[in-house]
């Protein structure tokens, strides 16, 4: 083939999506870097520190919510869907944000909730006014089952029932998380003309997609049929139930199929991400679309929930995640907001185990803020500390989501360099050592292992485009896999135990990347990591 025509052929394929190897990090704006001395983040603060994240070598920023909001759930509790919060800026700081960012390489996606709005949205203000208004109907209104007897036995994912009753009109309207939180009737098609309307608004400002908050909560049961009841009781007290009647409904599908529409309608590869918790991996599959026409990357949230170092879980898990889903990518996650970060739920010394098998797999994968340095859960200590009003209802069994939410901690000066003033969270004492200016300087930390796992995930061809085959030490506890490509075969292991392992591995290795100089890939210290080709 000459020159011209290998160029050309090259020129006809189309490109690889940007979103298949993706590492998107999730900031939570609040505590990510405070710009203006008030004690909470801001967009200013994100991109004050744009070179910090250009230089880890993520691709996006994924956002928790800045738009206006009474802030009863920190922003996901929406009050206008067109706006930042003047607590993290204003519009032009955002498109500040998404230029700069760009320049850097890296794309900035808005976190979309879709299932509910902030009783304090002029919809709902309107909804409630009175049982003809207009917007009545955009919300889950239906009469009690008798006197103070909501209409059936839903709970909130919040505590207690998911039912407020509404004095105006006599009425109670359905809200799944809290009662600030009124679900939006997703079988009005106003609404979804009025949703799919902010999604344009936001994508026409350049973002490249969105996160899809609670998206599989959309739909109830329309005959409101109670849930099953299940034996014990949860965290808040209340009766365990089933959520078959509020979660997962096949209508989500359709409302899916017509968003991808109208991200697919806008140049540059616009991505839908999805926040998936799922009963398996079968579940996990419907969420891209029969035909691959709902979400790119619904979140699996099995490896990383796996919560122990058990190489055969994972072992399974991963196979599972790649042969079920028809050779879609997953997204793979161990931290984000609203669970307790993987370095308390598996141990601290595994922390480049768990960056290992976030970022060698064939997934995109999604980073938290602060994980890269290994930052610690720091739950409060008493009750009235608490700001997360789960851990006001739930204390002290549920003591919120505050502990994976402390600032970031980017140096041991006070306040840890978040802010001036008094940081909205405690700064955990962890900040001293664990912190962005300490760990730059140090080749072993776990910040630089990030960097130099990204920097791979980029350059080397089997692991960034190879195939994924799990190989069995379920035996020894050593996780390990191969990574496949024309380029050649590399070998990911990592020792899940406390004990050195020594397992069979075929042909000669050449090491690529190891987290100690004693692990050979056959011979594995205590939770070693081994990276190496295989010749
Ligand atoms: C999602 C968010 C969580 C929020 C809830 C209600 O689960 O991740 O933080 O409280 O939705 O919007």
């Amino acid at each position: 083939m000459t020159h011209i025509a290998l160029a050309l052929l090259l020129l006809m394929q189309p490109p690889t999506p940007w979103w298949k190897h993706a590492v998107v990090y999730e900031i939570y704006p609040r505590s990510f870097q405070d710009s203006n001395g008030d004690g909470i983040g801001d967009l200013k603060g994100i991109t004050s520190r744009l070179d910090y994240l250009h230089d880890l070598g993520i691709d996006a920023i994924w956002l928790t919510p800045c738009y206006p909001s009474p802030q009863v759930d920190f922003g996901y509790d929406i009050s206008n869907y067109e706006s930042i919060d003047p607590k993290y800026g204003t519009l032009a700081d955002f498109d500040e944000l998404v230029r700069e960012a760009r320049k850097r390489g890296i794309r900035i996606l808005m976190d979309m909730v879709m299932n509910h709005t902030s009783d304090q949205h002029p919809w709902f203000i309107e909804s409630r006014s009175s049982k003809t208004n207009p917007k009545r109907d955009w919300y889950v209104w239906r009469d009690g089952k008798g006197p103070g007897e909501p209409p059936n036995n839903w709970l909130s994912e919040f505590g207690h029932s998911a039912w407020q009753y509404d004095s105006t009109t006599g009425q109670y309207y359905y809200h799944k998380f809290y009662r600030q939180q009124p679900d939006l009737n997703w079988r009005n098609p106003a609404v979804e003309r009025a949703m799919f309307n902010v999604v344009r608004f936001w994508l026409d400002r350049g973002v490249a997609g969105f996160r899809l908050d609670a998206i599989t909560t959309l739909f109830e049961d329309p005959e409101l049929r109670d849930e099953k009841v299940l034996p014990g009781k949860n965290a808040y007290g209340d009766q365990n139930e089933d959520d078959a009647r509020t979660d997962n409904h096949p209508e989500v599908h359709d409302v899916l199929k017509s968003l991808r529409k109208v991200i697919d309608s806008f140049s540059g590869q616009r991505v839908l991400i999805g926040e998936t918790y799922l009963h398996g991996p079968e579940d996990l599959n419907k969420m891209y679309g029969a035909n691959n026409d709902e979400l790119q990357l619904p979140m699996d949230m099995q490896v990383g929930l796996i919560d122990t170092l058990d190489a055969a879980a994972f072992r399974r898990r991963i196979t599972e995640s790649q042969t079920l889903i028809r050779g879609n990518i997953p997204l793979f996650v161990f931290n984000n907001h609203d669970i307790h970060r993987s370095l308390d739920r598996y141990h601290p010394y595994a922390a480049k185990i768990v960056a290992t098998i976030l970022l060698a797999s064939r997934d995109a994968a999604q980073m938290y803020y602060g994980e890269e340095i290994g930052m610690k859960t720091t739950p409060p200590t008493r009750k009235e500390d608490v700001r997360d009003p789960i851990g006001i209802t739930g204390w002290p069994k549920e003591k919120g989501r505050d502990g994976e939410r402390t600032p970031m901690q980017w140096d041991s000066t006070a306040n840890a360099g978040f802010t001036t003033d008094t940081p909205w969270l405690p700064v955990p004492p962890t900040a001293d050592t664990v912190n962005v200016a300490r760990e730059t300087k140090e080749p072993g930390s776990l910040l630089s292992w990030y960097k130099k796992l990204i920097a791979l995930r980029k350059t080397n061809t089997s692991l960034r485009e190879g195939t994924n085959e799990m190989l069995d030490f379920d035996q020894s506890n050593v996780l390990a896999w191969l990574r496949k490509s024309e380029a050649g075969t590399v070998v990911v292991v990592c020792n899940m135990s406390p004990e050195t392992k020594t397992i069979t591995l075929r042909g000669a290795l050449r090491p690529i990347l190891r987290s100690d100089s004693a692990a050979t890939g056959r011979s594995m210290p205590p939770y070693a990591v081994y990276i190496g080709a295989v010749q």
